[in-house]
């Protein structure tokens, strides 16, 4: 064991950790990341860094506003605003106000308490196989999926949308899309049973930690239509979704709906702990006057500089073309591979996020052979990782500059491993 592995454990106890033989990073560029032995991997999986990691245009932006002034969000500053209505612009218009935050916990908690004071409800659905963040009342969401209903009263968790692995066989798309849009009838009136009014469906709007599935039909708009006729709100989580992730600048772009509270985090700061909630002025008002929330690090003069400095790279850069373009080409040639190698079983995504699903001969989920693939591309400088309700789809989420050139270095070394089996 190194030296640097026994010391993690003596002073962090049992924290969880990449890869059999884990790696330590000691310098980032952009796609790259660099081991202290100066052995270079592109990096797959880190979608916080989307502009690059130290990106030279965010350090910047960064040094100046924290070298001029940084402060709490009560006083003046213009910095805020110009970039609230940055973001706000970049979102459908009914989407008025935001409220920032550090990190994609806390915009859920946000979310959550926006919709319960605006609805004067408590129900939630979610999925059942889904994460958004791990305070107290967040994490009921991922424990409803694990556990069951009997746990949480407030929380439902029905089955996530998909094609691959369908509820039941034999389904036309839309009849499948109906038998997922009963689930969420059947939590509405069960919630109206236990006498739990209801609040309205918390989900990624491209389902990224259930495994990234194919969605049957119209799923979304049709959720969030029975979600309002019920009272509730639909809130998009766009943690992992949204900042040109999808190949469009929000999930719920690619999936097809309208969500009425958003909750954004992870790339947003590139680093910097930046998160925040999106929703209507009268919601945003709601929920200020019942609150009066305040996060001391969040609002802030530095949260804005560098939230700006990503937007100016996206834009500069021309990531979300990018994106769209380097993510098709990456999964036309995955899929061109996956024609003479069953144990891929899907490959599927939008945008700079791919899952492809591994299998064994008989089609059932092959953890083990993704948490390989992935150990195998690590050894070639290649990082990815296994994700997914059975664990077994293998997360490609490279960066937003990642280029076609690296799509072509990676997809060299993928079909060596799946040659040599
Ligand atoms: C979809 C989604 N929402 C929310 C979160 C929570 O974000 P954070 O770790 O910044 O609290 C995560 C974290 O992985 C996530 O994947």
């Amino acid at each position: 064991m190194s030296s640097v592995l026994q010391r993690r454990q003596q002073l962090l106890g049992d924290a969880t950790l990449f890869y059999e033989d884990p790696i330590q990073i000691v310098k980032g560029d952009g796609v790259l990341l660099y081991d202290e032995k100066g052995k270079q991997y592109i990096d797959m999986y880190n979608n916080v860094p989307c502009v690059g990691h130290a990106n030279p245009v965010v350090v910047e932006a960064m040094a100046k506003q924290m070298s001029t002034l940084n402060v709490h969000s009560r006083y003046l500053h213009e910095g805020i605003l110009n970039y609230a209505e940055r973001l706000l612009g970049l979102h459908h218009a009914d989407l008025e106000n935001i409220i920032f935050a550090c990190t994609g916990t806390e915009a859920s908690e946000i979310a959550l308490m926006t919709a319960r004071i605006a609805t004067r409800g408590r129900g939630i659905i979610c999925t059942d196989a889904t994460y958004h963040g791990n305070s107290s009342e967040v994490i009921k969401m991922a424990i409803a999926a694990s556990l069951g209903e009997p746990a949480n009263a407030e929380f439902r968790a029905i089955p996530f949308p998909q094609k691959y692995r369908p509820l039941q066989q034999g389904l036309d798309e839309e009849a499948l899309c109906e038998l997922y849009l009963d689930k969420i009838r059947q939590a509405i009136a069960d919630f109206e049973g236990n006498k739990i009014p209801f609040a309205g469906m918390f989900v990624c709007s491209i389902f990224a930690n259930e495994g990234l599935p194919d969605i049957p039909g119209s799923f979304m708009a049709k959720a969030t239509d029975i979600v309002h006729a019920a009272g509730g709100l639909m809130i998009a989580d766009e943690v992992q979704a949204g900042f040109c992730r999808s190949g469009d600048f929000w999930g719920y772009e690619t999936t097809g709906f309208k969500p009425d509270i958003v909750c954004m985090g992870k790339p947003m700061g590139n680093g910097l702990p930046l998160s925040a909630v999106a929703a209507s002025a009268d919601h945003v008002a709601s929920f200020r006057k019942a609150t009066r929330y305040f996060n001391t690090f969040a609002s802030s003069p530095l949260q804005a500089a560098v939230g700006m400095a990503v937007l100016d790279e996206i834009q500069n850069r021309d990531l979300l073309r990018q994106s769209a373009a380097v993510g098709a080409y990456m999964r036309n040639a995955l899929k061109r591979i996956q024609a003479d190698h069953p144990s891929m079983g899907d490959v599927r995504g939008c945008g700079l996020f791919t899952g492809i699903e591994w299998v064994t001969e008989d089609n059932q989920a092959d953890r083990e052979g993704a948490i390989a693939v992935t150990n195998k591309l690590k050894e070639k400088g290649f990082l990815l990782s296994n994700a997914g309700i059975l664990k077994n789809v293998i997360k490609v989420r490279p960066p937003l500059v990642f280029e076609k050139k690296h799509a072509d270095q990676f997809l060299e070394a993928f079909k060596e491993i799946v040659k040599d089996g």
